[in-house]
């Protein structure tokens, strides 16, 4: 077998090592910690973030800001913000945490405590408004729990926590006034582990807009008024913020602190939509296997008899083309360089989520997911290597150079370039989103450093094992091509193929756009995983199909059809994007809109590539398979 021939099988066992320690990496932040009473328990901001309320189901933005954004005005810390360390793919998911004045300290309640006044002048007052009406909320961290608001769920009558909370409320007047929230009510729930030891269970913040004065001395003098407090467009406004802190006991203890905020909305919906999806792939899976085994066995037996006896007749079908199917497809080099970054991204993401079904990646170490992916696409720029070159051989390609330079830079240099135009825009508006200089250089050397080099190594394997011989002769002059039934064609094939996968994961598929964009925390792996083997054996049954028809036909140039037909899938990926953006997103501004379709058309790409290779990789040992049963003499 190509994937599993000698040579990789020590060298995964390696990977897997390398891999390991991952995780160690991240039991820091996993680890409870203990508080005494009085004890400081720092309170850390992050990014703002666009989200969704009830009254307007439409997302309106996709960017995030600093919270120390200067239009914002929220108070910094003595000696400014600080930074915190945070993981690559923190970083790359829009991360940005810092420090902050609130003082709140173990088991000590504390009312209106005022940190400080700002002055908002019409030009941020404008751009505050703005982000209230968008539905911005501020996410903060205690002890690397977020703060959350209290919802209620109508279908499942259950309460659970949603992370942040609003910068803002808007009324139900016509001008949609918007009023800031100046107070905070932080609701901290403790457990008491053992005796004078306490642990941070959940953390609830209601804030609310008060028309707050203070007086000379510097003093709150009317924290609890009703008023709300409207930032003015035209004149500078005058805004203090205030904040109380109550520590609330609790039963839950500090193992199971995630499971409030983990809240599934209609877990029916889940389970209905994967049972039937699954019933659905299998049931047609084993139909086409089934199909397609009598017929070729019958096919099989029927070419072998007539060579037997030595008959006149005819031969029909797949048989005629054996002399072209394994001709070098046209262009090798680029086919061989996709099968290579598409073997990696394959046993990058199978990789991750069994990892992640383990639960190594829990939601409380931020950015683990995007780490580990990043981390393990870099290592098995080994296997893409490996892959790539090997293919290339066996098909015969010479320019092994080029081979070798393009499998590493090619796919993951087309994702780095639209990532970095991206990028651009997220500069342009001053968006937190925006990877710091430093990210960028650091994914950079990691690419050239680690990921390169390990291609080149998996190309010098691959170049070293033999070429995969094909088990006809493949004839001198090429078979003319008859003309081809009209589901043949390339675009009819591909729609009628692509939509299967695709099948098996859109109901996923939605919800992790929701976790992306509404910035919802995602954690049902077994799902995916489910899903992931589901689109992985439908991708190669139906691509094994249209291999089969196409061969039938008389058609023998399968191997860039195989690619295209499976990677299909990716035109509906893209074309469920779009229905998403029309149906739950009314993004205002061009940057929006264009992230979001970036990052679509990035993700459509890397599922071509992944589909296509499982789609290409079938196919071929199909065929082989087959050619193989025949005698032909
Ligand atoms: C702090 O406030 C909460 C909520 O009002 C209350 O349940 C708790 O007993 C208070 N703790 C102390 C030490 O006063």
């Amino acid at each position: 077998m190509l994937l599993l021939s000698r040579p990789f099988v020590p060298v995964l066992t390696l990977l897997l090592l390398l891999v390991a320690p991952v995780r160690a990496f991240y039991l820091p932040g996993v680890a409870p910690t203990d508080y005494e009473e009085n004890d400081p328990v720092p309170l850390l901001v992050n990014s703002l973030t666009p989200t969704i309320d009830s009254e307007s189901p439409q997302l309106q933005s996709v960017l995030s800001y600093d919270y120390y954004h200067p239009a914002f005005h929220f108070c910094r810390p003595h000696g400014g913000p600080k930074k915190q360390a945070e993981s690559l793919g923190a970083i790359l998911f829009g991360d940005r945490i810092f420090n902050s004045p609130f003082d709140l300290r173990m088991l000590k309640n504390d009312t209106c405590k005022t940190l400080c006044t700002q002055n908002f002048e019409p030009r941020a007052a404008k751009f505050v408004n703005r982000r209230i009406r968008q539905d911005y909320q501020l996410n903060w961290l205690i002890d690397g729990l977020p703060a959350a608001r209290v919802k209620y769920d109508e279908g499942t009558h259950s309460k659970f926590y949603s992370v942040g909370f609003e910068l803002g409320t808007i009324d139900d007047s016509e001008d949609k006034n918007p009023y800031l929230s100046n107070h905070y009510d932080i609701f901290v729930e403790y457990h008491e582990t053992r005796a004078g030891k306490f642990r941070v269970v959940g953390v609830v913040v209601q804030p609310s807009s008060r028309r707050t004065t203070i007086d000379d001395a510097g003093v709150v003098q009317n924290c609890n008024v009703g008023d709300k407090l409207m930032l003015n467009r035209d004149i500078d406004t005058k805004v203090t913020f205030t904040y109380s802190v109550f520590w609330t006991p609790s039963a839950t203890p500090w193992a199971t602190r995630w499971d409030k905020y983990l809240h599934v909305y209609d877990p029916r919906i889940h389970w209905f939509s994967l049972i039937n999806s699954s019933i659905v792939v299998i049931f047609l899976t084993g139909m086409v296997g089934m199909i397609l085994l009598r017929t070729l066995h019958k096919d099989i037996a029927r070419y072998n008899q007539l060579d037997l006896d030595e008959d006149v007749q005819e031969d029909s079908g797949w048989k005629l083309v054996h002399g072209d199917v394994f001709r070098t497809p046209e262009y090798p080099l680029a086919l061989s360089v996709l099968i290579g970054s598409g073997a990696q991204l394959f046993v990058m993401t199978g990789t991750t989520i069994v990892f992640a079904l383990l639960g190594f990646l829990s939601p409380s170490s931020r950015g683990a997911l995007a780490t580990v992916v990043i981390v393990l696409y870099t290592l098995f720029g080994f296997f893409g290597g490996y892959v790539s070159s090997r293919a290339y051989k066996t098909f015969g390609g010479e320019a092994w150079k080029l081979n070798v330079i393009a499998t590493p830079l090619v796919v993951p240099g087309i994702v780095f370039t639209i990532f970095i135009f991206l990028n651009f825009f997220l500069i342009g508006v001053q968006s937190s989103g925006a990877v710091p200089v430093g990210t960028m250089i650091a994914l950079v050397v990691i690419w050239f450093v680690i990921s390169v080099p390990l291609s080149a190594a998996g190309s010098y394997f691959g170049f070293k094992a033999p070429a995969l011989d094909p088990p006809v002769r493949t004839n001198q002059i090429p078979r003319q091509i008859p003309d081809q039934p009209v589901y043949l064609r390339w675009v009819p094939s591909m729609l009628l193929a692509g939509i299967l996968p695709f099948g098996a994961i859109f109901v996923e598929l939605y919800f992790i756009m929701n976790s992306i964009w509404f910035h919802k925390v995602y954690y049902m792996f077994g799902f995916l995983f489910v899903c992931y083997v589901v689109m992985i054996l439908t991708c190669s049954t139906v691509t094994i199909l249209i291999t089969y028809f196409l061969l039938c036909s008389e058609n023998y140039h399968w191997q860039w059809r195989s690619f295209f037909t499976a990677g299909a899938s990716a035109i509906f990926v893209l074309l469920h994007a779009v229905m998403y953006w029309i149906s739950k997103l009314s993004l205002g501004g061009v940057v929006s809109n264009v992230l979001y379709l970036g990052y679509s058309l990035l993700l459509s790409f890397l599922v071509f590539v992944l589909m296509g290779t499982i789609g290409f990789v079938s196919s071929y040992f199909f065929v082989r398979q087959i050619y193989q049963s025949i005698k032909i003499d």
